[in-house]
């Protein structure tokens, strides 16, 4: 379904995009011959298998089998529907598509995410002009004493939400928002109590802080009291389109300057981020106060594979160092531990101290595994407080995935523990093996469910002589009108062949767009294999194509015909046995026609 996009103007934005600058927003991607390669954003890996070719205008991942096209990218990065993803790629391309009020049905089809998201932006804009305004005063009087500028004010988009119960419902009724809607949206509250009826604002008297999603929608929001009130900050609670643990603050406006630098800071607070934003250092990301998570470090890898990240020097400071280390270690993203002084936070180090101190710092900062094995672990202490420090470090030995970087660090534990590595490492496998073994008997269990389910391969001439026909989409017609199809034994590459045959004559011997067909097929064996045989250079020499199409439709044919004789034989035996003698003649019969009909078509 196409939603209420016209199909000329999807088109346009398909022609419009390109693959290698849509998918290097997200993904760093390095030249590799006439491809380009980078981390998978869709599973987890170490060395690069994700491919984008600018040529075929696809990507594909070796390592997972996902592949597809710009539109399906953005589908299955930002969980989009395909109105969804075409909508924000033409936005980027600078498509314009009309806006034109949706019907009910539309309405009712637009997802509520998408709903959600227009609310956000709306109320985003509100706010920032209601800091702009008289009611807004001490709002702009807040962030004047705090140091934070026009161009930070404008970037971030900072705003004010009035006191008042319903300023925003108010606004947002204007332009036809339901109160359900602004509930769902986290910006209302339902009145509580007995016959309360309507809603109220959730945030009254704030600062506004929007968060943004990487792609700049605004997903959710942070509202900061201007005095000493509790609680300092109220958030907007999860929706369809914020997750807490999934997003981080500021990427969206700090991710080319993280790319740029090849690594990002890492804070905590939403102030932090933008002080230090206007002091010049943009390479910044917030976690939001909450504990980092997996599909935070995830989305730091997209950007650049290295972290500084800054750490109280107190007790739940290396708490926290102890968890997040663990995070990047297995999300195999390098960490540095940028420790500040005592009572201090990166905002006002940066405010007190300047830009060239802070850079100082982190410049200086160490491995994050050093730090928590030297900081953490070491140091003397009473036979109990070692006891508990062992314990500890075999949890965290534990949870390294890698068994060459376990190791590496088992040596340095015990060095720095003065206990001998063997020991340490025999206490390692003995917790290992008995966490291990359910787990990996899960994983045996999961992975035979898979394979009973999945299809078979498919077969290798007909997928060879499709792939042909994409890679030389002149000879589609050729390849049609030779009739081999009918031979296909996978129903999958027939259908697909017939495809190809429509678009080719559509489209008067220019190229289909065959890309699209192939994406359109089902998620299975023949379309990873598909994609993958696509993502390489063609294989197929200018010279040699036809002589090698006409090899293949030759030993499709030869096995087609086999089939049948096998089939025929079969017959026959069957017939001779119970002594059909009529029967056995027409089989015969048939065997002769198709032996000749055999030898006519080779
Ligand atoms: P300032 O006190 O204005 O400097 O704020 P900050 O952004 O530096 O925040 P702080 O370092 O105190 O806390 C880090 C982050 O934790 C904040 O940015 C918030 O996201 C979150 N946080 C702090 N206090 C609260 C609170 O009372 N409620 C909620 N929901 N979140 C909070
Ligand atoms: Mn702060």
């Amino acid at each position: 379904m196409k939603g209420s996009i016209p199909e000329d103007k999807i088109e346009e934005v398909r022609r419009r995009t390109d693959i290698v600058s849509l998918i290097g927003e997200y993904v760093t991607l390095k030249k590799a011959g006439r491809n380009y390669l980078g981390l998978c954003p869709f599973h987890r890996e170490k060395t690069p298998s994700f491919t984008v070719s600018p040529d075929k205008q696809m990507f594909y991942c070796f390592g997972c089998s996902e592949g597809g096209n710009g539109v399906s990218f953005l589908m299955k990065l930002n969980h989009l529907t395909f109105p969804e993803a075409v909508r924000q790629l033409a936005g980027k391309v600078g498509v314009v598509i009309p806006d034109r009020p949706l019907n009910r049905e539309e309405r009712e089809r637009s997802t509520l995410g998408e709903q959600i998201r227009r609310v956000n932006e709306l109320a985003a804009d509100y706010f920032a002009r209601a800091l702009q305004s008289p009611a807004g005063a001490g709002g702009r009087a807040y962030l004047r004493n705090r140091g934070i500028g026009a161009e930070a004010i404008r970037t971030f988009r900072l705003g004010f939400a009035p006191e008042g119960w319903q300023n925003l419902l108010d606004f947002l009724d204007k332009k036809g928002i339901p109160p359900k809607l602004s509930e769902q949206a986290g910006l209302a509250i339902p009145r509580a109590g007995e016959g309360a009826r309507g809603h109220y604002d959730r945030f009254r008297g704030r600062l506004m802080i929007p968060i943004e999603d990487v792609d700049g929608h605004v997903i959710a929001f942070g509202g900061r009291v201007m005095g000493a009130e509790e609680p300092k900050y109220m958030n907007s609670p999860e929706s369809p389109v914020y997750t807490k643990g999934n997003n981080l603050y500021g990427l969206s406006r700090t991710r080319e300057a993280i790319r740029q630098a090849g690594f990002s800071l890492m804070v905590e607070g939403y102030f932090d981020l933008i002080a230090l934003w206007g002091a010049g250092i943009q390479n910044v990301v917030a976690t939001l106060g909450t504990a980092l998570t997996r599909a935070q470090v995830d989305l730091l890898r997209r950007y650049a594979p290295r972290v500084a990240a800054v750490f109280d020097p107190d007790e739940a400071g290396r708490k926290a160092l102890a968890r997040s280390l663990e995070l990047f270690l297995a999300g195999n993203v390098h960490a540095k531990a940028v420790i500040l002084p005592d009572g201090h936070d990166p905002d006002d180090f940066v405010r007190t101290r300047g830009r060239e101190k802070m850079e100082e710092l982190v410049a200086r900062a160490v491995p994050m595994v050093d730090y928590y094995i030297d900081e953490i672990l070491g140091g003397r202490g009473t036979l109990e407080e070692d006891r508990d420090k062992l314990r500890e470090a075999v949890a965290f030995l534990c949870r390294i995935g890698d068994a060459v970087e376990r190791n590496l660090f088992i040596k340095k534990v015990a060095e720095k523990l003065n206990v001998d590595q063997e020991v340490l490492k025999a206490e390692v496998r003995r917790v290992l093996s008995h966490e291990a073994a359910p787990l990996a008997a899960q994983m045996k269990k999961g992975s035979e469910g898979t394979r009973s389910g999945s299809c078979p391969q498919p077969d290798h001439l007909e997928l060879s002589l499709i792939h042909m026909m994409l890679e030389c989409p002149d000879r589609i017609p050729a390849v049609g009108a030779s009739g081999v199809l009918a031979c296909f034994t996978s129903e999958e590459l027939r259908s697909l062949g017939e495809r190809l045959l429509t678009a080719a004559e559509k489209q008067d011997g220019a190229i289909p767009d065959i890309y699209s067909l192939v994406h359109g097929l089902e998620e299975g064996p023949v379309r990873a294999r598909l994609l993958n045989l696509l993502m390489g250079e063609s294989p197929y020499p200018e010279e040699l194509i036809d002589r090698l199409i006409a090899d293949t439709l030759r030993k499709i044919r030869r096995k087609w015909y086999k089939e049948r004789h096998r089939i025929l034989k079969g017959k026959i035996v069957k017939a001779e046995e119970a002594g059909d003698r009529e029967l056995c003649d027409s089989l015969l019969r048939e065997k002769e026609r198709l032996f000749q009909e055999e030898k006519r078509l080779a």
